[in-house]
């Protein structure tokens, strides 16, 4: 069988999507018309063209851009139900989903209006088959207390968001920053995970660990400097959401062949393969699999292992 039919049979759990890194050009652009907003691009391929990233902040400065063309519900449903058919065709069972609200509160879109159309998507999308729960991420650029804002407006959907993440540009906003509005995430009942060690020191992943309380974490990499953070994350089983497009576009790793997730394994680690911000990175769940396997010669026995593992570290 060849790698890319064996990753499809797979039925896989997607832990770390961004919705708004979800936005294909093609429909950014239909956005954009549809919104009457100019996009500083003459086409769908200047948009292609222009995803080159040197670092995480350079494509945060484009991803943040691409977020404007949300404004309506029907934007935000439209988003939502191409990236769940994509999900849904790439055989994933269950999607555990970040959304920024800070990045559309800030614009002046309400709550209700990202809520509605995410929502109205899941419900057109879900079945018994498949399942998709949000997650709520702060972004860590911004303060504490504007989290804690972001956390009031969520209020009335406390019972359908699943948990509470943090992402956005990691280096110099540590966990720690968030301590307390994660303690009173965690005090209403949501569920706790963290960007940490992406671009940051695995200070900041012990930080997610010890001070945030964090049950699983996104990305992870930097952990394999660190031999006891390594040995607490096996030892504790805490989950690794880690995404290797996303590393490579990023240049957090320079090429797959030396992507962390092979000594993660190794070493034991409970390490899930997922898609980031797939319309910048270059592919959704499979494809994210299928790179990485080839680079790393991962087995089918591998490969099984990290199907199963995004089933293990899966909330509900
Ligand atoms: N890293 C950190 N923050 C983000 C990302 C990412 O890849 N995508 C959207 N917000
Ligand atoms: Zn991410």
């Amino acid at each position: 069988m060849s790698v890319e039919s064996l990753v499809q049979s797979l039925q896989k759990a997607e832990l770390h999507i961004h919705i708004e890194g979800s936005i294909e050009p093609e429909l950014m652009f239909k956005l954009a018309g549809r919104n009457r907003l100019e996009l500083p691009y003459e086409s769908v391929t200047d948009l292609h063209e222009a995803y080159q990233f040197n670092n995480l902040q350079e494509f945060l400065d484009l991803y943040y851009d691409g977020i404007s063309v949300l404004r309506e519900e029907e934007d935000f449903y439209d988003m939502t139900c191409e990236y769940l058919d994509r999900a849904k065709a790439d055989n994933v069972n269950h999607v555990e989903l970040f959304f920024d609200p800070q990045a559309h509160t800030e614009r002046g879109i309400s709550m209700d209006t990202v809520m509605r159309g995410l929502f109205r998507a899941f419900r057109k999308k879900e079945d018994q088959h498949f399942k998709v729960r949000p997650i709520m991420c702060f972004l860590r650029h911004l303060s504490e207390s504007e989290a804690f804002e972001a956390l009031e407006l969520a209020d009335p959907y406390r019972d359908v968001i699943l948990g509470v993440g943090l992402d956005s540009s990691e280096v110099g906003h540590p966990p720690s920053k968030f301590r307390n509005v994660f303690e009173e995430a965690r005090r209403q009942g949501y569920r706790l995970v963290a960007h940490a060690g992406e671009e940051g020191p695995p200070e900041y992943i012990w930080e997610a660990l010890d001070v945030l309380g964090v049950e699983r974490l996104d990305h992870g990499n930097r952990a394999l400097e660190d031999s006891t953070l390594m040995n607490r994350l096996e030892r504790e089983r805490i989950p690794l959401t880690m995404c290797p497009l996303s590393n490579l576009k990023l240049c957090v790793v320079d090429t797959l062949k030396e992507h962390p997730l092979r000594r993660m394994l190794d070493a034991g680690v409970v390490a899930t393969i997922n898609s980031d911000d797939p319309a910048y990175f270059g592919g959704y769940i499979n494809r994210n699999y299928v790179a990485v396997a080839k680079a790393l010669k991962l087995s089918e026995a591998e490969l099984n292992g990290l199907a199963e593992n995004s089933q293990i570290a899966r909330f509900n």
